[in-house]
């Protein structure tokens, strides 16, 4: 809910912009690290990289997981300590993975055979050891949208089990890789808890496997995933870090020198962003009425690209919403609509429009398709 003090940080700019709550960040992160307990996090920066926003998590005492090798350099040049920096990726090129191994990384996570032959060749010709996490595709269903699905076999991501014995043959010959880890993501926006703990009876599965070869695993790395409620942001405005971190507390069976880290992302900034738009025009369709904002898919692309809800609130009027617009975007393309049949009070041209729940993955999306301008606006709450 968007207090006054809020309303009068986004009154009188214009759109559209990012609007984040740094008070509600804050809360967020205090809540995180009081539930986590001995269990290290680290940020998936992909959610959201805004600088103002690493600089509270980097405060915060979390570490970073990346994806690209810009992304490490982002981390790097924010705050975060090169060893708590974990680098995922199906595709890391040469000279990301020599950029890493330069700035003496936490660990790869590797995802196949091939990676680790080639992180191996580039730490020997450096003289560099590599610490590594094994990404393993435990095939655990995550139950979300397809497109956010990562743990199943069809997926890009990850090693098989049928590899295992093939790639501990292999890092036994590659004097330059240090195998640490196992490393588990089975998908983002997660709801159901169950799935995580379907997730850590495939993990207890998989560490048992590999001790019994008389491999030394120091730790699990679950992944990130925890979902958020994006259908009323204001009841659920920091999620229930106790009751995901109890999952693992309950249900993984550890040895007693490992310890458990993850990446979360969405859940530590989604519900602290807004996308706040203005409406351009109120137009009369055959069947509808659409309200036709200046925001569009390139700022948040999730409707468009996951049928994704996010809720819409118009923060002019003070009305009840009896009232439905289909919610749409500038952009010349049919899926540039943020929501069908949204329920607004009367709305007309000129109008704040807040799109909810969205400082993961939006900002960290948008693009410039159309020629849009470049990067909308930013503001804070204080
Ligand atoms: N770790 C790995 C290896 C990942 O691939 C991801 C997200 C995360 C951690 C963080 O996951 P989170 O805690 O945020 O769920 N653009 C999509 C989400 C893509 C997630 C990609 N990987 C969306 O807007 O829903």
């Amino acid at each position: 809910m968007f207090t006054a003090h809020h309303l009068k940080a986004i009154e009188n700019k214009s759109t559209p912009f990012y609007f984040y709550e740094v008070d509600l960040f804050r809360a967020t992160l205090a809540s995180l690290n009081a539930a986590k307990g001995n269990y290290h996090v680290h940020y998936a920066l992909k959610a959201n990289a805004n600088p103002v926003l690493l600089k509270e998590i980097v405060s915060a005492g979390l570490g970073a997981d990346c994806v690209s090798g810009n992304e490490v350099k982002h981390a790097l040049d924010n705050g975060f300590k090169a060893n708590a920096i974990a680098f995922a990726g199906v595709g890391k090129s040469d000279t990301e993975i020599l950029r890493a191994l330069e700035a003496g990384i936490f660990a790869f996570n590797v995802e196949s055979i091939p990676e680790l032959e080639v992180i191996h060749e580039l730490a020997k010709k450096t003289g560099k050891q590599a610490a590594i996490a094994l990404r393993i595709n435990p095939n655990v269903d995550a139950y979300t949208h397809k497109y956010i699905t990562t743990g199943l076999e069809e997926n890009k991501f990850g090693i098989n089990p049928h590899e295992f014995d093939a790639v501990l043959s292999k890092i036994a010959q590659l004097h330059h890789l240090r195998l640490e880890g196992l490393h588990f993501h089975i998908g983002s926006q997660i709801q159901d808890l169950s799935v995580f703990k379907n997730l850590c009876t495939r993990i207890n599965e998989i560490n048992k496997w590999f001790l019994q070869k008389g491999t030394n695993i120091a730790y699990i790395n679950a992944g990130g995933g925890l979902g958020v409620n994006y259908h009323e942001p204001d009841n659920y405005r920091i999620p229930d870090f106790k009751r995901f971190f109890d999952v693992f507390r309950t249900f993984l069976d550890l040895q007693p020198q490992q310890v458990v880290h993850f990446e979360l992302g969405r859940c530590i900034i989604a519900q602290c962003g807004s996308l706040i738009s203005k409406v351009l025009y109120v137009k009369e369709g055959v069947t509808t009425h659409f309200a036709i904002l200046d925001a569009g898919m390139t700022e948040l692309i999730r409707p468009a690209l996951y049928q994704a809800y996010h809720k819409i609130e118009n923060l002019s009027v003070n009305l009840p919403a009896t009232s439905k617009y289909d919610v749409v975007g500038p952009v010349c393309e049919s899926s540039d609509c943020f929501g069908k049949a949204v329920l607004l009070p009367p709305t007309k041209r000129g109008d704040l429009i807040a799109i909810r729940t969205a400082g993961a993955y939006g900002e960290a999306m948008s693009n410039h398709y159309n020629l849009r301008s470049a990067e909308a606006p930013v503001y804070f709450s204080t």
